[in-house]
């Protein structure tokens, strides 16, 4: 089925193939499992790694595999339409801790902590969110103050990705003084690692969906953090975190195509065997067209999403694009289970068919890296910036 309009590369089918069929032998007969008992498979790590996917875009320098944003975002589909909880995983490593250290890191911090990230030795994630900020991310609490040759830090993160798991953790914290608030210029972002004095993993979050992906509070009590972790420069890093987010948006947006892509299959194979009133199910046209409608869905989600990626790598900005393709995506993920389920009919409501896991795995992609509402409130002021107005 040509899955991709987007004309592919000899390497990016290869990528894309090796990616499908690690999810099928891997991480396929284990899915539903993991999702019962909320458990996050380890081994999933160094396999990934020696594979390269937790290294996709870093350069070859950095032991990274040095690919372009669209192959990177095929191969993460491939492993969303299988497991959305891996493929979570495989976005934010990918894209925020990563994309950071590459972008603002100094080349010692690259060396400490990107290379072993690239080769799937440890695992990254990002602490932005707390449990009173999370759309109104510039609002965070966490505070560091400057004690010698460290950061002191203090403060809940919320929502942490990987949390459990997490080995390298970007941490943003206010270093502006408390009277002397500045805002979004006010954050710095910071090398966290579970070992630093003062580290507390918080609550493990009991999840509808992805609970194969950990997701912690992790709490800094005194958090001793050496000043060589500081990344880039203080007080930028609100920027950075947007800017990154601008990339996990577009991974995200992945994620939710394989989500949707994966309800569709299983929502058509079943419409051919089910039978109702002496005949496949799929020859009524009310289940013809949720088919069509899914089909014409994903695949203009797949082709905005690429179209983003390849934008990208042009070199242009996406914090527009890349917001477009995630909050299409996202509602064609929860809108395409939604349709699934009720393919389905009652089947589609209990855990022995796989549609019942994609519905509940898709929600949170209309929520987390920002909700569909941020999303819009993204693009409205790019659209008005682009009109030269400032009013939004
Ligand atoms: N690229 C570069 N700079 C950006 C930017 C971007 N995409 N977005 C904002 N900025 C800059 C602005 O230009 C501004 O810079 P100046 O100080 O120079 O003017 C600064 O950042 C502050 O920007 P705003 O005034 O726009 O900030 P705001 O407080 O109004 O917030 C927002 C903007 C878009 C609503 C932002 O807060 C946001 O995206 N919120 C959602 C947060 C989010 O996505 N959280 C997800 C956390 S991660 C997660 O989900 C868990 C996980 O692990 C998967």
């Amino acid at each position: 089925m040509p899955w991709a309009l987007t004309p592919l590369t000899e390497e990016q089918r290869e990528i894309q193939k090796l990616a499908r069929d690690f999810a099928l032998a891997e991480i396929a007969p284990h899915s539903a499992a993991w999702d019962r008992d909320a458990h996050f498979e380890p081994s999933l790590v160094p396999k990934m790694g020696e594979l390269g996917f937790l290294g996709m875009m870093i350069p070859e320098q950095y032991d990274g595999l040095g690919l372009d944003t669209l192959t990177y975002l095929l191969a993460l589909e491939e492993i969303a339409v299988v497991d959305a909880s891996v493929a979570v995983m495989m976005s934010v490593h990918n894209s925020l801790p990563t994309q950071m250290l590459l972008r603002w890191g100094t080349e010692e911090q690259k060396r400490k902590y990107l290379k072993p990230m690239a080769r799937g030795e440890k695992l990254g994630a990002f602490a932005l969110s707390e449990p009173d900020a999370g759309s109104d991310a510039a609002s965070l609490r966490t505070q560091a103050v400057r004690d010698g040759d460290s950061w002191v830090l203090n403060g809940t993160k919320a929502w942490v990705s990987s949390g459990t798991k997490g080995d390298v953790i970007l941490a943003m914290a206010r270093t502006d003084a408390p009277d002397d608030r500045r805002g979004a210029r006010g954050i710095s972002t910071f090398i966290v690692t579970p070992d630093m004095p003062g580290f507390r993993m918080g609550k493990k979050e009991d999840k509808m969906g992805l609970r194969a992906s950990p997701t912690v509070q992790l709490v800094f009590d005194n958090l001793r953090v050496p000043a060589e972790n500081l990344v880039g420069e203080a007080g930028s890093g609100f920027i950075y975190a947007m800017q990154s987010l601008d990339n996990g948006r577009l991974g995200i947006a992945a994620q939710s195509v394989g989500i949707a892509r994966a309800a569709l299959e299983h929502a058509a194979a079943y419409a051919a065997e089910r039978r109702q009133f002496g005949k496949p199910i799929k020859e009524f046209q009310a289940i013809q067209f949720k088919l069509a409608d899914m089909a014409t869905r994903v695949s203009a989600s797949r082709a905005l999403l690429h179209a983003a990626a390849t934008a990208k790598d042009r070199g242009q900005p996406v914090t527009q694009f890349g917001s477009m393709a995630k909050l299409m995506a996202s509602e064609t993920a929860m809108w395409a289970t939604t349709q699934a389920v009720q393919i389905f009919g009652g089947y589609g409501y209990v855990k022995d068919y796989p549609v019942e896991k994609l519905f509940r795995d898709a929600k949170v992609t209309e929520i987390y890296e920002g909700t569909s509402e941020i999303q819009r409130i993204v693009i409205a002021r790019e659209l008005y910036s682009q009109l030269g107005s400032s009013s939004l």
